[in-house]
């Protein structure tokens, strides 16, 4: 029961706005895939996430992770979509057969990137010590066959699945974390390089922390929502010195490409538009979402209004000066940025630190599962990252939609997913426009390949460009139209 409502409450968050009144959509032009450039060298592609994808989860000497443990023995899945679903067997990606079918359609859309994640549970089973021969041995033939389609790499080193050995031991909260993934980034970094030039330390520090956790965190969950939000911020904190520990390391070793990290970056706006009240909140929920990760990450510190107002119910959390030096003295080559929508902010009482975003979608029903497609606000994000944050290079390690139907219908063999379609053209079209501003973007990635296991809400929800059918037993891949629209503008950038 105590699981139902608390998963309830994340669906109630992440959906509620879905049945808002209607109103205009702003910043929705869509225009023509034929207008779409990007200079030479710019990374175009897809991005995809160990445990979503993957499956074989007890394979060649894997060790158990947190989401194997959540969607297994918790059933997490059955309190959102009322189905167990895990990620067991996922779209089958680490069968080299089923995969080496992927990187075919990938070659075929004419990609130049992919980004997938390591699961660290297969390279050290138990979190730390032992390597595992046959976990790098996979990756390094995933790798190898990516490179032969003339696709890079582009590798996430930890994406929401922690090994479950780890999470015994206290997991984020525990302040050994940073040596813990300290030790694995190496390894990594060591084996796989030169062949990879481009690694994220972490994906989305942010959902991690103050969404999933906060929801998840059943121990803590008779806490007050309030100690429970700010309590994410001690993990935050050890996962951000974890990739500059990690940054160090790669700078050290002085190996032959960039690292990055990626955040999760949303706009604010008042859900209203021209309510005071909610203007009022704009400041402290764009620093809490945004700010605490952006500055932490690109200069070394936290910004002052999100930490009071965590540090009032996590009294614990006070960064040393050493910390902070380290973070500071270690900043990424490049950011990943992962967008979706903006997010609209509303006063109220009963969420943590009284403003609320989640699941807030003021624009007509119905938009993608997260929130309205505002490309004009990727435009802005990217332009704040060029005035803010001294033109950090950019890589775009997600953007994508989920509408769900009609548009996931297969009819006749096809899937038309027309309001992806136009969602992907804005985008692509946004990314162009900063550019030509002067954004140093690296290239986008488009979230995702396929169809695949989104957390909580399991197979449910689907983001790919390529459906998968899951009634059939080799889990047939069906191209949408947005595979076609995106194939299309491929074609026409420069070699
Ligand atoms: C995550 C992905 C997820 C996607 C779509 C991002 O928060 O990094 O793993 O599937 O959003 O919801």
């Amino acid at each position: 029961m105590k699981y139902k409502k608390i998963w309830g409450c994340l669906l109630g968050f992440l959906v509620g706005g879905m049945s808002m009144a209607q109103a205009p959509v702003a910043g929705s032009q869509v225009p023509a895939a034929s207008s779409i450039r990007f200079p030479k060298g710019f990374l175009l592609g897809t991005s995809t996430a160990a445990y979503q994808v993957e499956g074989a989860y007890q394979a060649d000497g894997k060790g158990e992770s947190n989401w194997d443990f959540m969607a297994n023995k918790i059933g997490v899945t059955q309190f959102t979509i009322g189905k167990k679903e895990t990620g067991n067997v996922a779209d089958n990606m680490y069968d080299r057969a089923t995969y080496l079918k992927d990187i075919a359609l990938m070659k075929a859309l004419g990609v130049n990137s992919y980004r997938f994640s390591i699961a660290w549970s297969r390279i050290m089973p138990q979190g730390t010590g032992a390597v595992n021969a046959k976990g790098l041995a996979h990756y390094d033939q995933l790798i190898a066959d990516l490179r032969a389609a003339g696709i890079e790499p582009v590798v996430t080193l930890y994406h929401f699945d922690l090994p479950q050995a780890l999470i015994e031991k206290g997991g984020w909260a525990n302040p050994a974390s940073a040596d813990w993934y300290a030790a694995y980034a190496e390894v990594i970094f060591k084996h796989f390089s030169p062949k990879v030039k481009k690694f994220i330390t972490f994906n989305e520090p942010y959902i991690e922390f103050f969404v999933q956790h906060y929801l998840m965190n059943l121990e803590q969950s008779k806490a007050p929502a309030n100690v429970r939000y700010a309590a994410g911020m001690t993990g935050a904190h050890h996962m951000l010195l974890a990739s500059a520990r990690a940054v160090a390391t790669y700078h050290r070793l002085k190996l032959p490409g960039q690292v990055g990290i990626t955040l999760n970056l949303s706009p604010v706006l008042p859900f209203t538009p021209g309510n005071a009240a909610e203007t009022a909140v704009v400041p402290l929920q764009d620093e809490l979402l945004n700010g605490l990760f952006l500055d932490g990450v690109l200069r070394g510190s936290y910004p002052r209004r999100a930490l009071d107002s965590l540090q009032k119910y996590n009294p614990t959390f006070r960064p040393t000066a050493a910390e902070l030096a380290l973070l500071k003295a270690n900043r990424p080559d490049f950011l990943g940025v992962n967008y979706y929508a903006p997010a609209f902010v509303k006063v109220d009482p009963t969420a943590p630190l009284g403003v609320n975003w989640l699941g807030l979608n003021p624009e007509p029903a119905p938009t993608s599962n997260n929130g309205p497609s505002r490309p004009d606000q990727l435009y802005a994000l990217l332009m704040r990252l060029k005035a803010d944050y001294q033109n950090v290079p950019v890589l775009i390690t997600e953007n994508g939609a989920a509408y769900g139907e009609p548009d996931e219908a297969v009819v006749n063999g096809t899937i038309n997913d027309a309001r992806r379609c136009q969602y992907l053209l804005g985008h692509l079209a946004a990314v162009q426009r900063a550019l030509a501003a002067g954004s140093k973007t690296l290239g986008y990635l488009h979230w995702s390949y396929a169809d695949n296991f989104e957390w909580i809400f399991g197979y449910s929800i689907k983001f790919g460009l390529v459906g998968v059918d899951r009634t059939s037993p080799a889990l047939t891949r069906i191209p949408k139209q947005s595979y076609y629209l995106y194939q299309s503008i491929l074609k026409q950038q420069p070699k």
